[in-house]
């Protein structure tokens, strides 16, 4: 979709549809006041017959409103006006969206970006319509034999501004916005295609395919390669398949030569079947997106690089299949890591923090100013934050609080676990330096704990995004999440600012 901003009246514009908000009860936003205004009423009228209270949710389309050159006037109900805030607007946004893209309209111009939401500027809200448009017409349907036929669908979306001295920051907001979104698009394509398509090798390939596009540096790691760094717990959950393993390597630089980079390295599992610790057969096909993490790096590293972000950047995507197999990882096993650590792999399911020990080792290799890893690591998690937050653990507090600024801000938000000494000795290991599972409590926390004794040597973050990353039930499918944060984190960066201003 095209997306453009535009300062001036409703009643002046041409368009298929003019979008404006409606309070609880019946009550008309500023710009519907308008419109009401120069026809004489016309919305206030049908609004008194009852066909919209205004709740959050309605929608009311409206046809030939006298003295309008627009065709239509979408109502959105935006709910009570006190209690209008950032949920709303993303929500009455994308309703709108998604009502008019099932009508004859292919260009839109909403006003409810003249909507108040406290502590919100006018560019958060063009960010987030842009997103949040894009993320409500998304269909995976590519490998649908007979895609439904689309109709004339949206094609322009004009975002109306309050002042013209707006429409800078508005085109600035714009291109964040895209790019985002962008980033968004490819980790749910990635995220969407099942375990038989999106394998490590195709993953690989489409890291190199960005790489050409950006012309960033591309480095695929293969099996004789980890051999020889002794990468030994990535390579043992790789044995219980018949795929080869890669590392994918993304190098952008957009910043000095001598700054140091930000390393984002996600789990790139792209189907876990739990191994000889097998799992259960229900829901088993979600599993398929346990390269989430992976695929939010590979978004992230693409929006970077649309944005021409000044900064360097290391997306990093260890990526292997887990199964059962004759060769495959056995509770018990013993394995040797990267970094000279032991490990007993007492469950051969908790194979994300295998894989992710030797590629964290290996973003030391980039002497990165911060590691973030992102990753699909617990069902504890989803336990613990459900669908709403992805959980956040960090060695580094500044660090932990720049992260969950920048989800705050993107309405991609993390909430804060503790990653304290005290769950350490759950990992205890009779046998090896360490276990991979500590026990039924705290299980995203002792994930972390795992994944900490291979960050010591750098300031370093985990999200595990296991309740975030894709939705399960009748909207199955991946939600591109939390590209919106990294690049948002990554955009802060840029402009060494913190968005806690405005959180
Ligand atoms: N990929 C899973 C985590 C997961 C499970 C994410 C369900 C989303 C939904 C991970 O590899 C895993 O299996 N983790 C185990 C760890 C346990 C054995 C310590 C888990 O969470 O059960
Ligand atoms: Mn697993
Ligand atoms: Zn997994």
């Amino acid at each position: 979709m095209e997306f453009i901003v535009k300062s001036g009246t409703p009643e002046k514009q041409r368009t298929g549809c003019i979008v404006v908000g409606i309070f609880e009860t019946r009550k008309l936003s500023a710009v519907a006041h308008q419109i009401d205004e120069v026809s004489g009423g016309a919305i206030a009228a049908i609004l008194r017959r009852g066909d919209l209270e205004g709740k959050a949710g309605q929608t009311l389309l409206l046809h030939n409103i006298a003295n309008l050159p627009s065709e239509r006037v979408l109502l959105v109900g935006c709910g009570k006006e006190k209690e209008f805030n950032e949920t709303r607007y993303r929500e009455a946004t994308a309703k709108a969206v998604k009502v008019l893209n099932d009508t004859g309209a292919t260009e839109i111009t909403t006003y409810l970006t003249e909507l108040d939401i406290k502590g919100r500027d006018i560019a958060w809200k063009i960010r987030q319509a842009v997103e949040v448009s894009e993320v409500a017409l998304y269909r995976f349907d590519q490998l649908k034999s007979k895609p439904k036929n689309q109709r004339r669908a949206i094609k322009r979306m004009v975002l109306a501004v309050p002042k013209r001295s707006d429409l800078g920051t508005g085109e600035q907001a714009i291109r964040e916005g895209q790019a985002i979104a962008e980033g968004v698009r490819l980790a749910r394509d990635l995220g969407n295609l099942p375990g038989n398509l999106c394998t490590p090798s195709y993953l690989a390939e489409q890291a190199q395919e960005i790489g050409k596009q950006f012309n960033l540096k591309t480095t695929v790691l293969e099996k004789d390669d980890m051999q020889k760094l002794g990468m030994g717990a990535l390579l043992s959950v790789s044995r219980g398949s018949r795929q080869p393993p890669k590392l994918i390597v993304l190098e952008y630089s957009g910043g000095k030569e001598s700054e140091a980079p930000v390393a984002l390295v996600g789990k790139g599992l792209t189907f876990d079947a739990g191994g000889i610790s097998i799992k259960p057969a229900a829901n088993m096909d979600e599993m398929k997106f346990d390269m989430c993490g992976g695929a939010s790096v590979l978004g992230a590293v693409k929006a970077a690089a649309e944005l021409k972000l000044p900064i360097n950047l290391v997306g990093i995507v260890p990526s292997s299949e887990n199964l059962p197999d004759g060769d495959a990882n056995k509770p018990g096993d013993i394995v040797t890591s990267m970094s000279g650590q032991t490990v007993e792999v007492l469950n051969t399911d908790a194979e994300g923090r295998l894989i992710l020990s030797d590629a964290l080792t290996y973003a030391e290799k980039f002497n990165p100013a911060v590691v973030i890893d992102i990753a699909t690591l617990t069902g504890a998690c989803v336990i613990a934050l459900g669908a709403h937050a992805s959980g956040l653990l960090a060695n580094n507090d500044s660090l932990a609080r720049e992260i969950l600024n920048a989800g705050k801000y993107t309405h991609d938000r993390a909430w804060q676990l503790p990653l304290w000494d005290e769950y350490q000795k759950q990992l205890d290991s009779n046998f090896a330096d360490m276990a991979n599972i500590g026990g039924r409590e705290a299980g995203t926390i002792t994930g972390a704990c795992f994944l900490s004794r291979y960050a010591k040597n750098f300031k370093w973050a985990h999200l595990d995004i296991a309740g975030t990353a894709w939705k399960t039930g009748k909207e199955k499918g991946a939600t591109g999440r939390p590209v919106p944060l990294l690049v948002q984190y990554l955009i802060n960066r840029a402009h060494k600012r913190d968005a806690e201003t405005t959180a």
